[in-house]
């Protein structure tokens, strides 16, 4: 089975989990996307939800497909969250922000009693770091931040370069107006202590590790569904 069918199949086993009534936060990625169709049908069969979006990019597809929305400010309380991630270990702690929305990603999650995590098999790792870590980061003191994040690596052990994102020439700017640093730091042991040492950097405004978030994922491979909990 193709990388896109097996998005279509766990987006739609995670539409099947939701229940009429809910509070839904409603992830960023193309495994969302599938997860955001799937439950556009539902929703068309008379499914009532109200989903808050974790990007501009979401909200336009549910907008699109019908999919009933709210902002987080009126909805503050999720039941909840059902997003991708471009990583995760067995305890379910998490790498996101290869699409660039783990900052909203991570305030929806937060505001969930529970995330779903939706993925292809293939995103499950022994240890996190293969995929660079998305730092979500100010404009203003960049190359301070970029030190300072260096610094932080380097003091757990962690080496390897840190590059700005773009899209073609220009940075590439957040929904939130923030930049990206790409951290390819490589085997990441202490994931709980680079988040530590990364929220300590005035410049980090947030990064793409998730750790304690996830409360189960729903991973599709060529043999069906596999429901993972920590
Ligand atoms: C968006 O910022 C990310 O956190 C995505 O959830 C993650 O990159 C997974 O994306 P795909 O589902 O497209 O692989």
């Amino acid at each position: 089975m193709d990388a896109a069918s097996l998005k279509e199949k766990v987006g739609q086993a995670a539409a099947a989990e939701v229940e009429t009534g809910m509070r839904l936060g409603i992830g960023t990625g193309s495994t969302a996307e599938a997860f955001v169709r799937a439950l556009a049908v539902r929703v068309g069969e008379g499914l009532r939800i109200v989903g808050v979006p974790t990007s501009e990019r979401t909200a336009a597809l549910c907008r699109d497909l019908g999919v009933p929305l709210a902002t987080l400010e009126e909805v503050p309380e999720l039941d909840l969250t059902v997003d991708g991630a471009d990583e995760l270990d067995s305890r379910l702690r998490l790498v996101k922000g290869g699409g660039g929305a783990l900052l909203r990603e991570k305030i929806v999650a937060a505001a969930s009693a529970r995330m779903l995590v939706i993925a292809d098999a293939s995103k499950r790792v022994e240890s996190l770091g293969a995929f660079p870590l998305p730092i979500e980061v100010n404009g203003f003191g960049i190359v301070a931040s970029l030190i300072a994040i260096e610094k932080a690596g380097s003091l757990l052990g962690l080496t390897g370069c840190l590059a700005l994102r773009k899209i073609g020439e220009s940075p590439f700017v957040t929904d939130g107006g923030h930049l990206i640093v790409d951290a390819s730091f490589g085997r990441i042991p202490d994931p709980e202590a680079l988040s530590a040492a990364l929220h300590a950097i005035p410049g980090v405004v947030e990064h793409g590790l998730f750790l304690g978030l996830a409360s189960a994922a729903l991973l599709a491979g060529p043999d069906g569904i596999e429901h993972v909990a920590p």
